[in-house]
């Protein structure tokens, strides 16, 4: 199983990372347009490798994408990241371009690999991804929901003052502050709905943090996050990489699901070898389904800049 990730600032790094320490990866390719930065991350990292044990073998590159020939999946983290008080759709007009020509040069390579598209403004880079190349569409995956799921679950445990492992909950929609769609009313704990412990207030309090989480730790951090997205991403390449058949929400392409179309938002998906294998339609409520509506209307407006 090979593996690039394209982009080796600190989301792509971080990916790298996390992907090698649950050793289900033969190869990570990491490429950069930086001379010398992707080989000295791939090199750092192997240094670890004795340290946290895994076979990984991690090698850089800079902008040689021969190097990623014949990757299975490809990971695509390139672009700018936002600055404190930025929005993501506000990134579109320069990281459209690169994430246009990191897809095809990554496919003259690898034609048959599955694509995992990071950069944003995220939803519309995956619409982008669709109308460019001529990959299937189980072949392309957003990702977004995987991460502010996992920060829904965080946002959930300190409300409920329980141990991360006792909640389950997922977002989905357009991985946006305004276009996310925490589903507070099917989160749990231990298979209790969180309303059963949660008063309206601290559910709305934990919906709200759920969608600013990006930009509360971009105003922190001056940048934005990487260690969560990053590990949300390795989440996804072993649900492929193994055959999982895991659930994550994800962004795809949608024919009809959910009453959408020509459209790439999140839902929840199942991910196997095939990379997305299913689109699981779930029951949503009436207000779930206007605030998903609401979302894509938001992704369709940004999809409306793109250049195509
Ligand atoms: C974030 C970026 C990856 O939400 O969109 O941190």
């Amino acid at each position: 199983m090979k593996v690039t990730v394209v982009g080796a600032g600190a989301v792509g790094a971080s990916c790298a990372e996390y992907i090698a320490m649950k050793n289900f990866a033969s190869e990570v390719v990491l490429l950069d347009i930086k001379e010398g930065y992707a080989e000295g991350k791939a090199m750092d990292l192997m240094q670890t490798a004795s340290l946290n044990g895994f076979d990984t073998k991690i090698t850089g590159s800079t902008s040689d994408y021969s190097k990623t020939a014949g990757s299975d999946i490809a990971v695509i983290t390139s672009g700018i990241p936002r600055k404190p008080g930025m929005t993501r759709e506000e990134l579109i007009g320069i990281n459209a371009g690169i994430v246009k020509s990191v897809a095809t040069s990554l496919l003259e390579h690898s034609p048959n690999a599955t694509l995992i598209v990071v950069s944003n403004p995220m939803d519309t880079m995956t619409y982008l991804v669709h109308k460019t190349t001529n990959l299937p569409k189980h072949k392309i995956i957003g990702m977004g929901g995987a991460l502010d799921s996992a920060r829904f679950k965080y946002r959930l445990a300190e409300a409920l003052e329980a141990p991360i492992s006792d909640v389950d909950g997922m977002v989905i929609g357009g991985h946006s502050d305004k276009g996310m769609v925490p589903l507070i009313g099917h989160a749990t704990r231990n298979s209790v709905k969180v309303s059963e412990f949660l008063p309206e207030d601290k559910m709305d309090w934990v919906v709200q943090e759920t969608k600013v989480g990006g930009a509360t730790l971009t105003k922190l951090l001056g940048t934005s996050a990487w260690y969560a997205p990053g590990a949300a991403v390795s989440g996804l390449v072993q649900a492929i990489a193994c055959d999982q058949k895991k659930m994550f929400p994800c962004s795809t392409l949608l024919e009809g699901e959910y009453g959408l179309d020509d459209i790439c938002i999140g839902v929840p998906v199942l991910l196997g070898k095939n990379g997305i294998e299913k689109v699981v339609e779930i029951e949503l409520s009436d207000a779930e389904k206007a605030k998903m509506k609401e979302s894509a209307e938001g992704v369709k407006k940004t999809n409306g800049l793109l250049q195509l």
